[in-house]
């Protein structure tokens, strides 16, 4: 286990969860050919509830650089997105935001829920082809369902170098934080309406 980079524990120790999280419902509803911009809309409302809070936290442990990093922002194209589907600002400034379990937002477990963030736009590659379909290029425009953007995937180059850099004592710390944010994320988006 000596040769294996924090990026790729990280991947190892979060397999399950993410297959858990994409065997949801929702991951299902996204994925489906006749999936209808109302359906998204309020996919991409609850993905909100949770990201936000995530990335706030990275940002409040990268206050004083502490972390040296910080996952592409994904939480105000979603936002974007949504008043582009007709939602106003009422709307989505009263959606419900996700509960996270404490410390996330202190290094190195935020080092972890960076690695979700990011990573999470890999993913977001094989989504954003799918809505591509279902809605068509102009609605399937969220930047964490719009993966194939060169930005996006030299972004997760950036992370895994980062990652693979980090300090060998920040292992168990990372690997704690990615798999309590990857649980909240999975157990807030069993909960999509
Ligand atoms: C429709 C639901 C989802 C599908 C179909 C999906 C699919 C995928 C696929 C195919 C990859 C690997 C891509 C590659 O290696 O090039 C991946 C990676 C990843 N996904 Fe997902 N995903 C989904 C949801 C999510 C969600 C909601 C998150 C968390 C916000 C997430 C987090 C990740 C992470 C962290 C990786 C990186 C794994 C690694 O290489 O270390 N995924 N996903």
């Amino acid at each position: 286990m000596a040769d294996t980079t924090l990026s790729q524990r990280l991947r190892a120790a979060t397999e399950v969860i993410h297959q858990q999280t994409e065997s949801l419902p929702f991951a299902a509803r996204l994925m489906a050919p006749d999936l209808d911009r109302d359906t998204y809309a309020r996919t991409l409302a609850r993905m909100l509830g949770v990201i936000g809070p995530l990335e706030a936290a990275v940002t409040e442990a990268d206050r004083d650089g502490a972390l040296g990093f910080l996952p592409l922002p994904q939480a105000g194209s979603i936002v974007a997105d949504l008043f582009r589907l007709g939602w106003d600002e009422g709307r989505v400034g009263g959606l419900p935001l996700a509960p996270l379990p404490p410390g996330l937002d202190i290094t190195p477990a935020a080092a972890g829920v960076a690695y979700l963030l990011d990573g999470s736009l890999l993913g977001g590659r094989v989504v954003a082809r799918r809505l591509r379909d279902s809605l068509g290029p102009e609605v399937a425009g969220s930047l964490s369902f719009h993966a194939d953007d060169p930005a996006a995937s030299q972004q997760w180059q950036l992370c895994r170098a980062w990652l693979d850099g980090l300090p060998a004592d920040w292992a168990d710390g990372a690997e704690a934080g990615a798999l309590s944010a990857f649980t909240a994320l999975r157990d807030w988006m069993a909960g999509a309406p």
